[in-house]
């Protein structure tokens, strides 16, 4: 092999590495912010009900998809997709707030779902629940 075919196989190799190592990086992050799948199909999870405390959010899989239950202040209690309606990140529950911010653009919502904030373009979707015996049954 001479110089220039060194070279050509060298700078194939470094760049599949590049490429590798790239791949490699994002991967991680790309499945922390995107929503865990695209499912549609139905789910139904019971909480119990102590898991909730007053303040707080209790994040979990619903079909496929990240959910997000929210006891308010005063005890009212709500269901809501987690996904960001902008584009599919997953929101974080801020405590100090009582709010919801999305990490990707900055998108904030309202405990209750509503946009406050940012690109979002609606809502967050609310899920239907009941709360029977200590238990919330999302779905
Ligand atoms: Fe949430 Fe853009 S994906 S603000």
């Amino acid at each position: 092999m001479d110089n220039s075919g060194r070279r050509t196989f060298l700078g194939v190799c470094l760049g599949g590495l590049a490429a590798a190592v790239t791949a490699a990086a994002t991967w991680p992050v790309y499945r922390y912010l995107a929503p865990r799948s695209t499912a549609t199909t139905a789910a139904r999870v019971e909480i119990p009900e102590k898991d909730v405390p007053e303040g707080e959010a209790k994040f979990f899989d619903f079909g496929g998809a990240s959910a997000v239950l929210v006891r308010k202040p005063g005890g009212g209690l709500i269901a809501l997709s987690a996904v960001c309606t902008h584009m599919g990140c997953i929101v974080q529950w801020e405590k100090d707030t009582q709010d919801f911010l999305c990490p990707c653009h900055g998108g904030h919502y309202t405990a209750d779902g509503g946009v406050i904030s940012g690109p979002p373009p609606k809502s967050l979707a609310k899920l239907p629940f009941i709360v029977a015996n200590g238990i919330i049954t999302i779905g």
